[in-house]
């Protein structure tokens, strides 16, 4: 028989013994905890990414499912990249780069095996969060992200909606079909793009629609900030004005923001409107504005834009 119980027989194995101890020091041989935990805890200690381990009696969920009752480890990961507050500046001109409300700064660029570690050690931590008790308590699971770990774009709406909340994936419904076509246009396949949102768990659940509240977003932060830092995308895209508003304290509606450049930790983020305002207006002026945003986009990347690209959306004469 192991001298170990079976969860802590499963860190030792994925992680060897060595390392099981050091990650585990403290806490003794008596590990036991729900799988999911269990799986964070050993891909965050693999990443190389501080963990912290909680003690017998802590719980990993407010809305605490029969299968994690018997959690007993709570694995959490301190955020890499710090975040330091800055004062907003005049309003920026469409020509300047707008800073953002907080300014983020990102952590060096690690190799991509190890930022592929990070990002799913940050996927599982995600899975458990019960930062946002009232969001937490009506989702049917957490919509992290999705997409190549190597993206050139990161597109970035504001939270899922119900279709996300069912299928696990960002974009899901209407608009995410939406985006889809707008990809191709864009002639970006699945492994250039990740998609995800400032909140990964739908507030649409609690009464209808909603927009994700400022803590729900303030809570929600850190998961994103990592997640830049693992993708490394070479743009982000901001969909939608709650977007703007989140990141870089925007209020003017999207209509007098798009197509400007704002940062992100030293990543350019083009502004444009939500693919479900397209939706909701599926007009052919509407879309060619996405679209002279979207082109901006690719000539920052440096990728071919053909002559038939960019007569997209535009009147037939
Ligand atoms: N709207 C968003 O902003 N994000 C999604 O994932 C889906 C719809």
């Amino acid at each position: 028989m192991s001298e170990f119980s079976p969860a802590l027989d499963y860190v030792v194995e994925a992680l060897g013994r060595v390392r099981a101890m050091e990650a585990l020091e403290g806490h003794g041989r008596e590990l036991r905890c729900d799988r999911v935990v269990l799986e964070a805890l050993v891909a965050a200690v693999a990443a190389r990414v501080p963990v912290a381990v909680g003690g017998r009696g802590e719980n990993v969920g407010g809305r605490v499912e029969e299968s994690r009752r018997e959690a007993v480890v709570v694995a959490s990961i301190e955020p890499v990249a710090s975040v330091v507050p800055v004062k907003r500046g005049p309003h920026a001109h469409s020509e300047a780069v707008a800073a953002p409300v907080s300014r983020v700064v990102l952590s060096q660029a690690a190799p991509k095996q190890e930022r592929l570690g990070q990002l799913e050690a940050l996927r599982m931590e995600a899975a458990v969060c019960v930062r946002c008790a009232e969001l937490a308590g009506s989702r049917s699971q957490v919509v992290f992200g999705a997409g190549a770990v190597d993206a050139e774009v990161l597109f970035l709406g504001h939270a899922p909606g119900e279709a996300e909340d069912r299928e696990g994936v960002p974009f899901a419904g209407e608009p995410g079909a939406l985006l889809e076509k707008i990809l191709k246009a864009m002639e970006l396949g699945p492994e250039q793009v990740y998609m995800t949102n400032l909140v990964r768990c739908s507030p649409d659940l609690i009464a209808g629609v909603r927009a994700p509240k400022p803590l729900e977003i303030e809570n929600c932060h850190a998961f994103l900030v990592r997640q830049v830092e693992a993708v490394r995308p070479r743009a982000i895209v901001a969909l939608g004005a709650q977007v703007l508003r989140a990141l870089f304290g925007e209020t003017q509606p999207m209509a007098q923001l798009r197509g400007r450049w704002y940062d992100f930790g030293g990543i350019p983020v083009m502004a444009t409107f939500h693919p479900k305002y397209l939706v909701d207006r599926p007009s052919l002026s509407e879309k060619r504005k996405v679209w002279e945003d979207l082109l901006l986009v690719l000539e920052r990347l440096g990728r071919p834009v053909s002559e038939k690209q960019r007569g997209f959306f535009l009147p037939k004469r």
